[in-house]
């Protein structure tokens, strides 16, 4: 097991450079293998995701180049091969692999497992498009067997904006047979990268970034090029530990008009940033203003940011509250907080915050990959030390967490123990 320590309330001053994005590029890897010729993919974040999703690119018979932080992959004599437990269960986004195979070869047999710390997270949105597309889908233990003898485009409406849903069902329409339009699709800016990817290869997708996507099918991908979009949710994970124990921390590389709605709560708290066009300096106050936060399908507040930013919220003056929209649990951190001095009472979807309280280290244990970086914000800003256990769960989002952290100052080392 891996253990991330902090030695708190150090202020954290230099700049801190944004890695792609996790969500872009655990889409964009698996959506490679449509291509019929080569792809390079620039600014691949060094993260455990990636390197799982490597795994699954091999058994499929796939070449790969990686040279940090550029991936450049032969599809010519790719194999479609069943993608395994051991190898899919790793990561949720391992799901992908449904919709490319599917898109590519008309089959795909990947295991599935359902679920994780945050929810049950089902997948029947994909299914039914999938179905709705003209494939069958078996399910015996967790292993999906999808096929189709005429994979073509349909009219799909996805009861809910569902991230996965939507890249998967673009990722199995590009080589259908004729049109699909996908409504009710999901906006977020992961999408827009994924859509972009494969239009350098030749697909015709309209409409990504809109709630109304269309993708003409197309018989043959060529060479195709894409860079991951910084990482949106990162970003205000270090904004946020800016928040707490900045001193003209500068986090760079950014895309404000991804972070809208988050970094407009940050502005409702009374944080001090400057905003430049691609990146922003902030530094710590004491006296923050208490706000509430909801979290919705993107451009909303994004459920990721959420638990970071609730560690914030308990250095705000009065009551917070955090009302969770989109997943049934996240609140894996709370009891943790508390443990460190928070004054939070919470259920699986609302937490009332009281601030501000003074936070000290503990032992604590990340349950989830946004739980563990709220307590990694939460050991930065507490006085004396944190140790956070199961830091497995941090590691498959941040890349470079430790450098990056001391390289501005924090005392902070990742150990692996027994
Ligand atoms: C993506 O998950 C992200 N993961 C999540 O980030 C993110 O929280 C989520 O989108 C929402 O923004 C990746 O991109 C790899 P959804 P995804 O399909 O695609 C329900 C992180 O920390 N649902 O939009 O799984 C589902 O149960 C992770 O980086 C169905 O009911 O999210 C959930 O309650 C966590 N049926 C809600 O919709 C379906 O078929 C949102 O799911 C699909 C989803």
């Amino acid at each position: 097991m891996k253990i991330i320590e902090i030695q708190g309330n150090k202020p954290l001053s230099g700049t801190i450079k944004v890695s792609g994005a996790k969500n872009s590029a655990v889409a964009l890897i698996p959506a490679a293998i449509l291509c019929d010729e080569e792809v390079v993919i620039e600014n691949i974040p060094d993260i455990s995701d990636t390197y799982d999703l490597f795994n699954i690119l091999e058994v499929l018979n796939v070449k790969k180049e990686y040279d940090k932080p550029i991936l450049k992959l032969d599809l010519r004599n790719i194999r479609n091969t069943i993608v395994d437990k051991d190898l899919s269960s790793k990561l949720r986004a391992s799901y992908y692999f449904m919709g490319a195979l599917l898109g590519k070869f008309k089959k795909a047999v990947v295991y599935f497992p359902g679920g994780c710390s945050i929810g049950s997270r089902p997948i029947d949105y994909h299914i039914k498009g999938f179905k709705q597309m003209g494939a069958t889908v078996e399910i015996e233990n967790d292993k999906y067997t999808i096929s189709a003898k005429n994979l073509h485009g349909a009219n799909i409406y996805l009861d809910f904006e569902s991230v996965g849903a939507t890249v998967n069902l673009i990722l199995a329409a590009t080589k259908a047979e004729g049109t699909t339009i996908i409504h009710n699709a999901a906006r977020e800016p992961e999408i827009v990268n994924v859509a972009t990817f494969l239009n350098s290869m030749g697909a015709k997708i309209t409409g990504a970034g809109t709630n109304e996507i269309k993708i003409i099918g197309v018989k043959y991908l060529k060479k195709g090029q894409v860079e991951v979009i910084p990482d949106r949710i990162e970003t205000l994970t270090y904004l946020i530990i800016g928040a707490l124990v900045g001193k003209n921390l500068k986090i760079d590389n950014i895309i404000p008009a991804h972070i809208q709605a988050p970094l407009s709560k940050l502005i409702d708290i009374g944080v001090d940033i400057k905003q430049n066009n691609n990146n922003i300096i902030i530094s710590a106050k004491n006296d923050y203003n208490s706000t509430d936060i909801k979290t919705l399908v993107y451009p909303g507040f994004p459920t990721d940011v959420a638990q970071p930013f609730s560690v914030l919220l308990t250095q705000c003056k009065g009551i917070s509250h955090v009302y969770e929209t989109i997943y049934e649990n996240r609140m894996g951190h709370m009891p943790y907080l508390n443990k460190m001095g928070a004054n939070v009472q919470y259920n699986l979807k609302e937490a009332k915050i009281k601030g501000p309280t003074k936070l000290k280290g503990a032992e604590v244990t990340a349950t989830d990959l946004r739980a563990g970086a709220a307590l990694v914000c939460a050991g930065l800003k507490a006085e004396g030390k944190t140790v956070i256990f199961d830091a497995e769960h941090v590691l498959r989002g941040y890349g470079d967490l430790e450098t990056k952290l001391t390289n501005v100052g924090a005392k902070i080392a990742i150990k692996k123990i027994k």
